[in-house]
C-alpha cells in the first residue's frame, strides 16, 4: 500500500475517470499496474519478432516431420490410434495443428476487441494503455502468422461451431473487465503449455517450431498482463461482478474444451467422426494432457478466488479440472 496520500502521489498520466479507479489509486493498485506495464514494455522492446522476416516461409515442408507432437494429438494412445498407420497419424497431427491455429486466431480476434474496450476510458499516456496497444500489435502479427502456417501446411482452417462463434460475439461486446481477463487467460495458457512442449521438439517441422517459439516468448508477457489485471480486479470489483466472473469463466472453460479440436479433422483424415470423438472423450491420456495444460491456470484462478461455487462445478464439467 502507498504511504501518505496515495491519490496525490499518482502521476497525472495515471489518473483515470471511474470511481473504481479512485479506489484502486487508494490501494496503490494503479501504481502497481503502471510498474507491471513498464516492465512489459521494456521486455517487448527487447524481445519482439516479425514472423515475416524471422521465419523461412519459402522452405519446403520436411518429409517425416510432425506438425504437432504426437503425444499432444487428441487420439494419441487410444485403440483407434493404435490401428492407424504412421502416415495417418501424422496427417491427423497436421490437421489438428491447423485446427488449433484456427482456434488461436479466433481467440486473438476476440482478445483484440476486449483490449480495445478495456482501454477505451483510460489515460492514453499511461503505460498500461501503451502496453495494451503493444499486445494488440503482437496479436495482429500472431494471427497473420498462424493463418500463414495453416496455408503452408495444406490443411483447411477450422472455424468453431456457429453457436460458439455467435456466443463469443456477445461475450466480446458485453463482458466485464474481470470476465474478459479470465477468458483471455483461458485462451492463452493451455495453448501456451502445448506450445512450450512443441518448439523444442526435434521431431516437429522447423516452421511449426519457429511459430510456437515466437508465440511462447511474446505470450508470456500477455499472460503476465492479464494475470496481474485479473488479480487486481478480483480485489476491487463489486461482489456481483466477481461472482459473474466465476460463472462466466467456468462456462468459458466448458466451451473451450468443447471447441478445442474441431471434430471435422477426424473426417478429413478418413476416420469415423463419432467413434473418434467418443475415443477422445474416453481417453485417460487426453484427460491428463488437458488437465496438465490447465494446471498452472487453475492453480492461479483458485488462488485469486475465481474457482468457487457454480464456477468450480462448471470447470469440473469441462474436464479441465480434476
Ligand atoms: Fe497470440
Ligand atoms: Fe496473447
Amino acid at each position: 500500500m502507498t504511504p501518505g496520500n496515495p491519490a496525490r502521489e499518482v502521476p497525472p498520466a495515471m489518473t483515470t475517470v471511474t470511481e473504481r479507479d479512485v479506489l484502486r489509486d487508494a490501494l496503490g493498485l494503479l501504481k502497481d499496474r503502471e510498474q507491471v506495464a513498464e516492465r512489459l514494455l521494456e521486455s517487448s522492446a527487447k524481445h519482439s519478432f516479425d514472423p515475416e522476416t524471422e521465419l523461412d516461409w519459402a522452405a519446403p515442408i520436411e518429409e517425416g516431420k510432425w506438425f504437432w507432437p504426437p503425444e499432444l494429438v487428441s487420439l494419441y494412445d487410444t485403440p483407434l490410434w493404435r490401428k492407424m498407420s504412421e502416415e495417418q497419424r501424422m496427417d491427423l497431427a497436421r490437421h489438428e495443428a491447423a485446427s488449433l491455429a484456427s482456434l488461436g486466431i479466433w481467440f486473438e480476434i476476440i482478445l483484440m476487441q476486449l483490449l480495445v474496450r478495456h482501454i477505451y476510458d483510460k489515460s492514453v499516456t499511461s503505460n498500461h494503455v501503451r502496453y495494451a496497444l503493444t499486445e494488440i500489435a503482437d496479436e495482429c502479427r500472431h494471427s497473420m502468422m498462424f493463418a500463414k502456417m495453416i496455408q503452408k501446411g495444406g490443411a483447411p482452417s477450422y472455424p468453431v461451431p456457429r453457436l460458439y462463434h455467435n456466443l463469443a460475439r456477445v461475450l466480446k461486446t458485453v463482458s466485464t473487465t474481470p470476465g474478459s481477463f479470465a477468458a483471455t487467460l483461458l485462451g492463452e495458457e493451455i495453448l501456451d503449455w502445448m506450445q512450450r512442449l512443441t518448439f523444442p521438439d526435434e521431431r516437429v517441422q522447423t516452421l511449426v517450431r519457429g511459430v510456437t517459439r515466437i508465440h511462447v516468448v511474446e505470450e508470456a508477457r500477455h499472460v503476465r498482463y492479464a494475470r496481474e489485471e485479473l488479480r487486481r480486479q478480483m480485489v476491487t470489483a463489486p461482489a456481483w461482478e466477481r461472482e459473474l466472473t466465476r460463472v462466466s469463466c467456468g462456462e468459458a472453460a466448458r466451451v473451450f474444451s468443447t471447441c478445442f479440436v474441431n471434430p471435422k479433422v477426424y473426417e478429413n483424415v478418413g476416420l469415423d467422426r463419432r467413434e473418434a470423438v467418443a475415443q477422445v472423450r474416453a481417453s485417460g491420456h487426453r484427460t491428463e494432457v488437458m488437465q496438465n495444460g490447465a494446471k498452472r491456470l487453475t492453480d492461479f484462478l483458485d488462488d485469486i478466488g475465481v474457482l468457487q461455487g457454480v464456477g468450480r462445478r462448471l470447470w469440473k464439467s469441462s474436464g479441465l479440472l480434476a
